[in-house]
Order: structure tokens, then sequence, then C-alpha cells
């Protein structure tokens, strides 16, 4: 396994670009399985994700093609199979995104259910009871969900939370349905309305994307179509840490402010200064952020895939800073590596209290989840001396390039591989 070894200390100077977000791509590629269009995507990241979700789709029969560096061609016209098995569902739970476009499009579809994940149980009832609602015969056997439907049913569905999953899977199913699905509480997050753009661009007939309810009237078939992901905004949440902690000045091309609006406040809040320019957002570290209080939430709140980052940040505070996390209940795995780097952080349930030091000292650390890895790289960049980061799979799954970018801004950051 690879390691991080960053040496800290270093301001970091100049211009990064944001890559594709892979939380949107993920989707969009499953999309594909709803047509037997060619549907060709541009922008999409390079991560061992994308890399996991077009192993299950080869092996569920779509042909694909690396058109040039970014740029990604799908076709589901021949689908051989309508299973995707735990082996790469356990692996990356976003291939549980499979379930809806195939019972939609076949009629049917076998999907092993994810299990836990290091960051808490994340069960699947929200996605199985909204199709359930459009009509599918739902079988949990040998743990794998098998679903079945002779066509979907457009139908109100009510989410008991906002799950991003969830409503991407629903939202997928029901373009095929009949008739008219209403999804209620539905997931906000940029990347619903991205998908729905891109199924829209196929044909499907989606308002509301992008608030809290969205109406699907159903198709009886979609076409292929062009489609460009937008960009990561939390790799760009990402590297404006990256300028603020180690008191850099940074422009972050491709980063939307508009996607970002709750964290960008919140920065604002520690005393960052933060710039919105035409194409990107800079960000000039002052010094020791000011303590602050973050509540993580569904968007448009605090996201909670930016609240490790910004928990190393808030470590070098000048204060004290509270810290809870209300989508995941074990996200703060984190935080005793960050302790190991000299942080005082106490841990009260979903509740983290920080208060800040003058100092972090490199260590080694281990990784043990995406946005936990990054933010020790992050603690890293700031802090006196070498911290070796292990077990940075994780970070391949979410990151591109992660260290090359980071040491095109000047960061003394090396891979080891090993
Ligand atoms: C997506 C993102 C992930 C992000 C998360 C929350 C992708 C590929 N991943 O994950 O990076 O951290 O949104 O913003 O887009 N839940 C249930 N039942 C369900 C579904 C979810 O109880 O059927 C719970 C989960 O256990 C979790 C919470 O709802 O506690 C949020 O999950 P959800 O919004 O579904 O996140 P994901 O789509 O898995």
């Amino acid at each position: 396994m690879d390691k991080i070894v960053v040496r800290g200390g270093v301001s970091l100077h100049g211009e990064i670009t944001v890559s594709g977000a892979k939380n949107a791509a993920l989707p969009l590629v499953f999309a594909s399985l709803l047509t037997d269009g060619e549907c060709t995507l541009q922008r999409v990241p390079h991560l061992v994700d994308i890399r996991t979700a077009l192993r299950l789709l080869r092996d569920l029969g779509v042909q694909y093609d690396w058109l040039s560096d970014n740029h990604l061609a799908l076709c589901a016209r021949t689908v051989r199979h309508y299973e995707a098995p735990y082996a790469l569902v356990k692996t990356m739970r976003a291939s549980f995104l499979v379930l809806g476009p195939l019972l939609a499009r076949f009629g049917r579809a076998r999907v092993s259910t994810p299990g836990g994940c290091a960051i808490g149980a994340r069960p699947v009832n929200i996605h199985l009871d909204g199709l359930q609602r459009l009509g599918a015969s739902i079988r949990l056997h040998h743990g794998y969900v098998e679903a079945q439907a002779k066509r979907l049913r457009g139908a109100y569905i009510p989410l008991d939370f906002p799950s991003v999953g969830a409503t991407e899977n629903l939202m997928m199913a029901a373009t095929l349905a009949d008739g008219t699905t209403v999804i209620d509480n539905a997931a906000r997050e940029p990347e619903i309305e991205d998908l729905a753009t891109m199924l829209n661009a196929m044909g499907a007939r989606i308002t509301g994307a992008g608030t809290p309810t969205i109406t699907i009237d159903g198709v009886d078939s979609l076409h292929g179509a062009v489609h460009e992901v937008i960009p990561d905004r939390v790799e760009a949440g990402t590297f404006l840490i990256a300028g603020a902690i180690t008191s850099g000045d940074l422009f972050v091309r491709g980063a939307r402010a508009d996607h970002l609006t709750t964290f960008l406040a919140k920065l604002r809040e520690t005393g960052t200064h933060v710039e919105e320019q035409a194409g990107g957002i800079r960000v000039v570290g002052t010094g020791r952020p000011s303590g602050v209080e973050i509540i993580t939430r569904p968007y448009p709140g605090f996201p909670t895939d930016l609240q490790a980052q910004t928990m190393a940040f808030l470590c070098l505070g000048d204060g004290r800073s509270v810290i809870t996390e209300t989508i995941f209940e074990n996200r703060f795995l984190h935080a005793q590596e960050l302790v190991r780097l000299g942080a005082d952080i106490r841990l009260a349930g979903n509740t983290a209290i920080v208060h800040g030091v003058a100092m972090l000292s490199g260590a080694p650390v281990m990784a043990t989840d995406l946005r936990a890895s990054v933010s020790l790289i992050l603690a890293g960049l700031a802090a006196d001396g070498i911290t070796e980061v292990s077990r940075v799979y994780h970070l391949d799954r979410g990151y591109e390039r992660i260290e090359e970018k980071l040491a095109s801004l000047g960061a003394d950051i090396r891979r080891i591989k090993e």
C-alpha cells in the first residue's frame, strides 16, 4: 500500500484546477444503463471509484471507451446480466445505484446490499421503500436485494430523510415509469441537479431537481446524450483549506461559490480571505483561524464531506471550535489521528470540541476513509516536520492526482510506492 509523505511548513501559492465531481460522475455513468443509445461524458475524473463503476458496468455488458483524457463514452445496448455482486458493492456503496436503472429498463435486478462502512451503518431502506412505492416487488435473499417489476408505475414518494443516493436511484427509476412520480423531501445536492440535467438531455422529463420536490413524468424510452460533469465541490473546498491552512494564496479554478455557500461563509467566519473571481475562487490564508461552530447538514447545509478537512484547519485555531456531525454516526475517525499530530480534540457523541493549538508536529498517521485521509494530508502541510500518511488507497478513491496537484502549488509532498 502506498504512503504519502509530507514535509510541512510551506505556504501554497498559484493556481489549481478542480476535477470533475466524483459524486456526480458515479450516478451519471450508471445512468447510461437507462438507454441503448451512446452517452458521452466530459470531465470524468480518473479515480479508483470510477474504475470500480466501469468494471461493474462492463460485467453487466456495457461497452465503454475513453475518447480522450477525461472524456468517456458508454453504451448499454446489450446488457447481459442484471446483477451487482457483493465484492464490488462492498468496496463502493455507490454501486447500489445500478438497482433503479436496471429495474426500470429490464424489469429486474439483483444487487448486493452494501453492508456497513467505516463511517457508519448506512442502510438502504429509503431506496427500497421508494422502489416498492413505484410498484417493484423486493425480496432480500442471501445478502442480495432481488427486485422485479413488469413496468414501474409513477407514485408519490415522501423520503424520511433527504438521502442523496436514494433520490438518485429513485429519480433514475422513475424516468421510465408509467405516469408521474413526485419525490418529496428529496436531496438537493448539486450532484442531483447534474444527474437531472443529463437525464433530461437523454429525453427524461424531470422538473424541480435542486428543490425538495422533484417531479418526473415517465417516458417510454431514453436516448443517448452528451454531458459535462460539474466540478468537484469537495475537492474545491479541500484546496481552499490547503490555501488557508498554509497561509498561502491560491486560485482554485472551477470552484463554484454557488455550490459552496455554507462552507465559504464558515471559512470567512474563521477570518480567512475568500474571494469569488471569474472562473473560480481565490483564498488567502490569514494565519490562525478563529474558532467557529459547525453542524453538518444535508445540502445546502455544511457538507459532511468537508467536515474532516475543516477540523484539520480548526485544530490550528486561535480559540475553541465545536463540530457536530449529523449525517453519519461515526465520522470522527480522523480525530484520533489529528491528536497524534498534537491537536487537542475531545469527542462527546457526535460532537467534537477542538481547542486550537499554535503548532502541529508531523508523525506517522493512518487514513481510515476518504475524507479523513485528506484531512491528515492538510494537517501535514501545516505541521512541523514530516507526516507520513499510510493506507492512502482511500485517497485514490476520490482525489485525482492530489499529490501532483499539491506539489504544483509548492507543497513538499511525495508518494512512496510499496
Ligand atoms: C452521498 C455521497 C457521500 C456523502 C453523502 C452525504 C455519493 C457517491 N456519496 O452518499 O460522499 O457523504 O451523500 O452527503 O454521492 N440513509 C438511511 N437509509 C437509506 C439511505 C441513507 O438511513 O436508505 C442514511 C445513511 O446511513 C446516512 C445518511 O442517510 O447516515 C446519508 O446518506 P445518503 O445521503 O444516502 O448518502 P450516500 O448517497 O450514501
